[in-house]
């Protein structure tokens, strides 16, 4: 195992990754310090992380001793200028809106010690377009981490144009301390590696189905029966929420001014009505329970 670098880590935004990435830090033994304007977003998150907790001891994974060190180390506040200074390594998971990450890099950059190294969680805005507001470019990087962080377990390390090699060491060391596999991404990227990968994959089914070559029905149905994965793209996507997966495609469509990079109108249309996935009810398909997990659906039986 390896030694850790760090003693305590901050996160700032609360909200659903910086929850997950500051309790899984907690979790293996760092004093974490969480920061979010907003009081209540604070309080959900001490929320969440004592109801995983307890799913956690009821499975018999950890025992109600650690469940109480788990919490023990873990801190929350609204002000940036107690938790930050407290921290060797600072990771930002604020929504993604460049001029909030500016200004939280701002403030971070004037509060916390010299050494401390800044991370940007995002998932689209590479730490270039940060970095400029810091007076420390060889100490910021991006950190990119996935949902649920405890069962994805990779975590891709980006440089901006400064980043230093010891950053990017003790951070990969420090990603192989809380048990979680570090993949440097060696050239600036937009969707950095698996998000590359998904896209390509989410690109071609979109097509698939906008050219009336097959329903997004047996386009899953070819995917789950290949990889043997419970869901496919589509069932995928659902998930994700198709105003996300919109938002997503223009991130890349911007980028490349590539007419076959744009969300296709068929999916433009779903979003119009509303259905956004699961957190409508209804999207590629409908939930809570969506047809590809009926018995008998990978075999054709049943359409959505
Ligand atoms: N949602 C995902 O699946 C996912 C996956 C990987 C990375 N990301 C990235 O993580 C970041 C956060 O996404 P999320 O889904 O957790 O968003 P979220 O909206 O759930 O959480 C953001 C939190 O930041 C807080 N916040 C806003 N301004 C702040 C400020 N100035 N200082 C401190 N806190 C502030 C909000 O109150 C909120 O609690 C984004 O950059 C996103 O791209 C998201």
């Amino acid at each position: 195992m390896e030694t850790k670098p760090f003693e305590t880590v901050c996160i700032i935004g609360a909200g659903f990754m910086g929850a997950q990435i500051g309790l899984h830090c907690a979790t293996h033994g760092y004093t974490v310090w969480f920061v979010d304007i907003l009081e209540e977003e604070l309080q959900r998150a001490v929320q969440r992380h004592s109801e995983e907790l307890d799913a956690r001891l009821e499975k018999e994974q950890i025992t109600p001793d650690e469940k109480e060190a788990i919490l023990s180390r873990t801190h929350v506040t609204t002000k940036i200028q107690e938790g930050a200074p407290k921290a060797q390594l600072v990771i930002e998971s604020v929504p993604e809106r460049l001029e909030i990450k500016h200004e939280v890099f701002t403030q971070l950059d004037e509060v916390c010690l010299s050494h401390t190294i800044l991370a940007t969680n995002s998932s689209s805005i590479r730490i270039s377009a940060i970095e400029e507001v810091t007076n420390r470019p060889k100490k910021v990087l991006n950190m990119h981490f996935y949902p649920p962080v405890w069962q994805r377990t990779m975590v891709e390390l980006m440089r901006g144009t400064a980043t230093s090699d010891e950053t990017i060491e003790s951070v990969r060391q420090f990603v192989r301390t809380i048990d979680l596999t570090p993949l440097l991404v060696r050239r600036e990227s937009t969707g950095f590696i698996f998000n590359r990968v998904w896209r390509a994959i989410k690109k071609e089914c979109l097509h698939l189905v906008d050219n009336g070559v097959a329903s997004h029905e047996d386009v899953d149905r070819a995917w789950m029966i290949a990889t043997a994965m419970p869901a496919g793209p589509f069932g995928l996507m659902d998930v994700v929420g198709l105003d996300v997966v919109r938002d997503i495609e223009m991130v890349y469509y911007r980028e490349s001014g590539d007419e076959t990079d744009a969300p296709p109108k068929f999916l433009l249309d779903k979003i119009e009505r509303g259905e956004l996935g699961m957190k409508t009810g209804k999207g590629f398909y409908t939930y809570p329970n969506p047809a590809f997990q009926a018995p008998g659906w990978l075999k054709g039986d049943k359409e959505n």
